[in-house]
This record gives C-alpha cells, sequence and structure tokens, in this order.
C-alpha cells in the first residue's frame, strides 16, 4: 500500500519549464516609456529571458541594462524592426494576449512542455495580422486591462513566480524586512 511517507520519499524531478522571450509591438517611443520600462522589469523579475522590442527604443533598452547590471541575470531589451520576422522566426509555439482570445487557464497547459515559448503583447493598437500569425490568442480574462498584468499573470502561470533573490552576476540583493529597506552589495560581484 502507498503511504504518504513512500509517497514523500519519491525522488522529485523538476517540471522542465520552457524559455520564454517577450515580444512587445505597438511600443510608442517617447510616449509610455514607463509602461513599457515595466514590462520589460516584469518580464524579467519572472523569468523571461529577453524582450524584443517594436519598435527599437535603444534609451529605454539601455535604462533596462543598467537594472540587470545592477540586479544581475542575462535578461535584455532587443530593438527589432519587423515584429513579423520575429514571430516567423520563433523557435517554438506564439502565445498572443489579447482580450479578445481563449482563457488562459484553458490554453496554456498546451503550451507548457513546449522547450520555446513567444509571448507577444501588444500596446494602443495591435495588428491585425498578428491573430492570424499567433499559434494561440490568449486572454487573461476577458477585460480590458494591462500588457503588464497579462504578461505578469501568464509568465507565473508557465514559470511558476519570481525567481532568484540574487541571479548571476548581481551586484545589488535585498535581504527581505518585515520593515524598512536592506540592500547588500554582493561581495565578489562585477
Ligand atoms: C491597452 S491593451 C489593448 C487591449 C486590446 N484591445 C486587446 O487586444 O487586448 C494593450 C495590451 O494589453 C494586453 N491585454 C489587455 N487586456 C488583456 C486581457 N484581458 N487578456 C490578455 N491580454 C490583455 C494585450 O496584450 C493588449 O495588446
Amino acid at each position: 500500500m502507498a503511504t504518504a511517507s513512500s509517497g514523500s520519499r519519491r525522488k522529485r524531478t523538476r517540471r522542465a519549464r520552457p524559455r520564454v522571450s517577450v515580444l512587445r509591438v505597438g511600443h510608442r517611443v517617447g510616449r509610455d516609456p514607463r509602461l513599457t520600462t515595466h514590462l520589460a522589469l516584469a518580464a524579467r523579475a519572472l523569468g523571461a529571458e529577453r524582450m524584443y522590442l517594436h519598435p527599437a527604443d535603444p534609451a529605454l533598452a539601455a535604462r533596462v541594462a543598467a537594472v540587470v547590471a545592477d540586479w544581475g541575470g542575462a535578461f535584455e531589451v532587443v530593438g527589432v524592426d519587423s515584429w513579423k520576422a520575429v514571430v516567423r522566426a520563433a523557435p517554438g509555439p506564439v502565445v498572443h494576449l489579447t482580450m479578445y482570445g481563449l482563457p488562459f487557464e484553458r490554453v496554456l497547459p498546451r503550451f507548457a512542455r513546449a522547450p520555446d515559448l513567444l509571448v507577444v503583447v501588444g500596446g494602443a493598437k495591435v495588428p491585425a495580422d498578428l491573430y492570424r500569425l499567433a499559434d494561440a490568442n490568449v486572454a487573461v480574462g476577458s477585460q480590458p486591462h494591462s500588457e503588464v498584468a497579462a504578461l505578469a499573470i501568464v509568465l507565473d502561470r508557465l514559470l511558476g513566480g519570481p525567481r532568484d533573490a540574487a541571479p548571476p552576476g548581481a551586484r545589488l540583493r535585498v535581504r527581505p524586512r518585515a520593515k524598512g529597506k536592506n540592500v547588500e552589495v554582493v561581495r565578489g560581484a562585477r
């Protein structure tokens, strides 16, 4: 008979998670730098590897690179001239987040074991072709809200929540405190 203890002794194999890239289309250079920066920072903190940005915004990419230099990891913002080229060259399924799509609870399990995923979010206007080119149009509820909220919920579901307190190369790390702030300078960092 299987018991709770024999079950707990069984070796747990860590579920493989996809390598996720994010594509942000419809960024308005000079008009929404804060929102797109927050999108990149949320993508990084929740485990995505990079964010392709259309159109390119070198100043924004440099600001995110400065955050990565302090807080670690290898996340990057890659400016692109053609969002379609990124979608067509994606090494795995393309999941477009849109309020008009099918519920994420139903659709995401299909992609949870893919080695690579491209998650696409829009801005004020979303090109009509994107709905056709994506492998799935996925909604986080059928109400309009925010690309940051939709991306955060989907990454949490796919990748299991925020990563290490101090990823490789971090110069700074937070020592969690019930009250106040404690930021430590990591010894031996670049
Ligand atoms: C300002 S909204 C535009 C809303 C747009 N009409 C749509 O297709 O979802 C900008 C982006 O936020 C994301 N978004 C907003 N609400 C969403 C929802 N309920 N589910 C999934 N994504 C959403 C989409 O990626 C969208 O392109």
